[in-house]
């Protein structure tokens, strides 16, 4: 359907619980949403890499690719509220190694790196195997276990509420000898969230690319800091302007927050929009 914005498609929105899906292009919503208006982002672009996606064509060349993530990085920019947090969820291939760095040293220009976040997906400890391991067929690189989770702020002083996501003691002594109010020490950053296992690609919505959910859910309760009078936590408003799948919303609305995804690929628009009915009807 055409609008008077010349060929452009309609952008066209739906709203699930407190989750708002826009199928549409992200740098043209991006483009209308007010300044200041969200908390939290977390997102992961295409990577640029190749991957089979539905529609989207995952093969710019590097200073295309560069040039419309920084478009997209200076919307947010303008977007986030002055102490909200970005979580950019990235990685590089053995093809490009340099892509999450080089796009990172561009970013400078509009965001302080305040942590930076290994997202372990796999991993092997003695001759124990952890997570999924994804065959590489290679002599040269090693198979890809982990990725970047990028946590960007306006200024680098966010306060973060790091026992929302904290781990239990090991040596529950510690907590009376160094005087904890809780039996919770910082995770600190280096995420270890293995997918769940699927035996089908439906298990995965169909989609080559997404994260499991702990991820936006670790991120939406590091940023979220809690009303310490009443223990109730902040409401946030939440974006993810690649949303995918919708799993971004799905945190959002597990954690009670708002939410905005904007997805180009309607096929994704509806599993995600499916995926939040389910949650919602579970839930209410
Ligand atoms: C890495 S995936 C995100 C997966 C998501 N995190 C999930 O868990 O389902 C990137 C998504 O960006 C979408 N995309 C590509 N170009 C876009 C654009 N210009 N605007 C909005 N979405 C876009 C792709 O269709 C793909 O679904």
């Amino acid at each position: 359907m055409l609008t008077g914005e010349g060929k452009q498609p309609r952008i066209k929105r739906y709203k699930i619980g407190q989750q708002e899906i826009v199928q549409a292009d992200c740098l043209r919503v991006l483009k209308r949403m007010p300044s200041h208006s969200v908390d939290v982002v977390v997102t992961s672009p295409p990577y640029n890499i190749g991957i089979p996606y539905r529609h989207y064509p995952d093969c710019k060349t590097e200073s295309e690719y560069l040039e419309w993530i920084f478009a997209i990085a200076h919307q947010i920019r303008r977007i986030i509220k002055p102490n909200g947090s970005f979580f950019f969820n990235i990685s590089g291939s053995s093809i490009h190694p340099w892509l999450p760095f080089e796009l990172m040293v561009r970013l400078r220009a509009l965001f302080v790196l305040q942590n930076h976040i290994v997202w372990v997906k796999s991993i092997s400890i003695g001759e124990e195997s952890f997570g999924h391991f994804k065959p590489l067929n290679s002599q040269r690189y090693l198979h890809h276990g982990h990725e970047h989770i990028f946590h960007l702020t306006c200024d680098g002083s966010v306060q973060l509420n790091r026992l929302g996501i904290g781990v239990p003691y090991k040596d529950k002594s510690n907590i009376v000898r160094r005087g904890h109010k809780y039996d919770k020490r910082c995770r600190g950053n280096t995420w270890f969230i293995p997918y769940p296992t699927v035996q089908k690609r439906s298990e995965k919505f169909d989609h080559p690319a997404l994260f499991p959910i702990a991820l936006p859910e670790y991120c939406i309760r590091l940023h979220r800091r809690e009303n310490t009078y009443e223990n109730v936590p902040e409401n946030l408003h939440v974006l993810d302007p690649f949303m995918g799948t919708g799993t971004t919303l799905l945190a959002a609305q597990n954690l009670r927050c708002t939410g905005v995804g904007i997805e180009i690929d309607k096929d994704y628009v509806s599993i995600a929009r499916k995926r939040l009915r389910e949650m919602f009807c579970e839930m209410s």
